[in-house]
Formats: C-alpha cells, structure tokens, sequence
C-alpha cells in the first residue's frame, strides 16, 4: 500500500494543480501516442514473458554455478538493480551467491579489492551497457575477463552482455559467444530498471520479478498522484526552490536515492533549467544538514518516504515499536521544517515489499518525465553527460 500527502506539509492548493490542466492534457497526449523513448510506460514493450521466462531460468543457472555475480555497468545500467538490491538485502548476512557491482567509478583500491576478492570465487560477469561503448564498465570488464580467462579454459558460460542490438559489443558478445540480452531501443538508462538491465540481476539475487511486474502493472493507477507531484514540484521550483531533498528514515533505501537523483537529474537538469536532487539519510543527517533544513537559505524543499512497518521491536522506554517513532520522527520533522518555510511531500508505504518498491519507482519516471516535459526541455536526453564521456575518452587517447 501507498499514500501519497503533497498538501498537509506543503502550501500547495488544489486551484493551483488545477491551472496546470490545459498543459497536462497536452503532455497526457505525448504518452498516449508513445512518442520517442516512452516504452517503458507499458509492460508489454519494457520487458517480454520470454525474457522474463528466460531471465528466470538464467537465474537459477548462474545461483547453482556462481559464488559471485558481478555486475558491471554505470549511471541507469546499474543504479536500478543496486538500489533494489539494497533494499532487499540483510544488513549482515551474505548470500550463497552474492551480488555485487563495478564499472561505475576508475576507483583503483576498489578493482584491486575486488579481483583478489574474485580469485578464489565462482565467477559470472553481467556487462550491461546500452551503448556499449561508456569507458569505465568497458575498462573494468576487461580487467575482469582477463582474470576469468587465467580461472577458466572456457568462460563462454561465465559472461552475459546486455546492450543495444546493433552496438558494436552486441557484435563482440555473439563473436564469443556469449549469453546476450537486449536493451530495448526506446528506453533510455534511467528508464531501463524494469527491462533486462535490472531484472536480471534482480533475480539473481533472489528478488520475485514477478512480483515486481504487478507493481509497475498496478503503478499505472498512481499516475494521476504522479501528475499531482510533477505540479507540485514544478510551482515550488517556480517559487525559487531549486533543489529537492529525498529523504529516507531506512537505510536499506539510500541507494533507491541515488537512483532517484539519476532519475531526475538527468531528466530535468538541462538548458540552464532543473531541480538538483539531494538525499538525506534520516535520523541520522538531522544531525548535520537539518540544521541548513530547518534553518538556512530557503533553497529547497523535501519529498520523504515513509516506511509504516518494517519490523516490530518494542523500545521498552515509550511503549512503542521503533518504527512507530521512526513514522513519528518523519511527521515531527515535516512540521518542523513548515515551520522554518521548507515543504515536505510525504510518501508512506506499509513496508518495503518488491510490490511497493516497483510500484513506487513507476510512479518518481511517470513524475520525472513529466516534469521535463513541464520545463520544456526533452526529458530522455543526456548531452551534458555525453559531452563528459567525449571529453574523457579524447584526453585519453581514445
Ligand atoms: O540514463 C542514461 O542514459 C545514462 O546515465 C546511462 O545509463 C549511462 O551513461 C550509462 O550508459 P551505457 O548504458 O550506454 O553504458
């Protein structure tokens, strides 16, 4: 279950969603008519039965050979599936076959960790790039595939590759032969977590896709919630809020906000013109930037997500389970941060479940397209961060 408040800790009004209609009907057309990359509005063209099929009984074949499954990828071609993970994962326990990421950062500490953490482990590498030719997964996939090589006489079964269908690594990978999966044409990275690119991994890890196929069949009733929050975000940045914070009270969900400030950052932030995204970690960051929160410029406002219950520990002292004063803290704070003239949207779901999580995300790329298309700039772009991979790969010779 989720519940949705962008009124009782904000000033929004229902007259002023209401003028925003003639814009929306417009925008409401571009989705109908499925204009360029908006095929991951619908199931049937994100992700097929038989891949799903197929993404099932892969998992099964990389758990029973695998120790680790190391995915590889960066920016939408990991954020997804990590996020999900994240929040799926026990805090301290390690699972038979783990799953773990690279690829996203020419962190040298972290590869060299990493290959002697692999050394003595069954290995099978997922490289997921839509274009297959982004720099840092493709330099650290190769480090990687030449230690599966010194591992194994044959790693014909050790490698999957997720990209477009006509990229130049879609033509390496059947080359080798090697295991391929596509990414759709019509999704852009960001867009990508419910196709291939973060199902795989998903299951891998033990998550019920299915499951989280009934979310984002079933986010589609959230869409007009999602319409209200893109309005809602668009007058508070009218007003001079320029950034918004995503704030959690559950660690599990931090890497969810990253995949959120992707989400929205590379949708918006374009032409002089976007929210920046920010998170919070709560209680914890009360602590340190509450203090800026609650006290400081008035630059920003706040969408938290609110966990009802998740375990039910009692804390002797209150007579209440640490979850009910963690619900109470995300309420105390909002009414706080109105008082210091900061805004909060309030999301609650009654616990992290794969159903609400899929069904949540469906709804922030419903928001986070049409934000875009409310600041007029073409969400499913991203020339800032091409101009970057350019420039690296020229500097370095490439
Ligand atoms: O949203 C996007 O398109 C980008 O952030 C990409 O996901 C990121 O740059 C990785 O690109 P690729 O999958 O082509 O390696």
């Amino acid at each position: 279950m989720i519940k949705y408040d962008f009124y009782t800790y904000t000033n929004l009004k229902k007259e002023q969603v209401s003028k925003y209609s003639s814009k929306i009907e417009k925008i409401k057309e571009i989705f109908q008519k499925k204009e360029s990359m908006l095929d991951w509005v619908d199931q049937e063209t994100t992700i097929s039965e038989e891949e799903v099929e197929d993404i099932l009984a892969s998992s099964l074949q990389i758990k029973k050979k695998a120790d680790v499954f190391l995915v590889i990828g960066i920016g939408g071609s990991y954020l997804g599936a990590y996020s999900f993970i994240k929040a799926f994962s026990n805090y301290f326990e390690k699972k038979d076959c783990e799953v773990l990421f690279a690829g996203y950062s020419l962190s040298s500490y972290y590869l060299n960790d990493l290959l002697n953490y692999l050394k003595d482990k069954d290995v099978v590498v997922n490289l997921i790039s839509k274009s297959g030719g982004t720099l840092e997964p493709n330099l650290i996939f190769d480090r990687v595939l030449a230690l599966l090589k010194e591992k194994y006489e044959d790693i014909t079964d050790r490698v999957i590759i997720t990209t477009d269908k006509e990229s130049a690594l879609m033509t390496y990978a059947k080359e080798n032969q090697f295991k391929t999966y596509e990414v759709p044409r019509n999704i852009g990275g960001r867009y990508s977590v419910f196709t291939t690119v973060g199902l795989l991994p998903m299951a891998v890890f033990g998550i019920d896709i299915k499951e989280i196929l009934r979310g984002i069949h079933d986010g589609k009733e959230d869409v007009a919630f999602a319409y209200e929050y893109a309005i809602s975000r668009d007058l508070s940045y009218k007003q001079g809020k320029k950034v918004e914070s995503f704030g959690v009270y559950e660690e599990k969900l931090l890497p969810f906000t990253e995949w959120l400030k992707q989400l929205f950052a590379e949708t918006q932030g374009k032409q002089e013109k976007g929210i920046l995204p920010i998170s919070t970690l709560n209680t914890r960051d009360l602590h340190s930037l509450g203090q800026f929160y609650q006290d400081g410029e008035k630059i920003l406002f706040e969408t938290n997500i609110k966990i009802e219950t998740t375990n039910t520990i009692d804390t002797f002292k209150y007579h209440l389970t640490l979850d009910e004063i963690n619900a109470k803290a995300v309420d105390a704070v909002a009414r706080a941060h109105k008082q210091g003239q900061v805004c909060s949207n309030i999301i609650t779901l009654d616990k992290i479940s794969y159903y609400n999580l899929a069904r949540l995300a469906y709804f922030f790329m419903i928001s986070a397209a049409v934000g875009g298309y409310l600041l007029d700039v073409n969400p499913f772009d991203q020339p800032g961060v091409e101009d970057y991979k350019k420039l690296l790969k020229e500097s370095i010779g490439e």
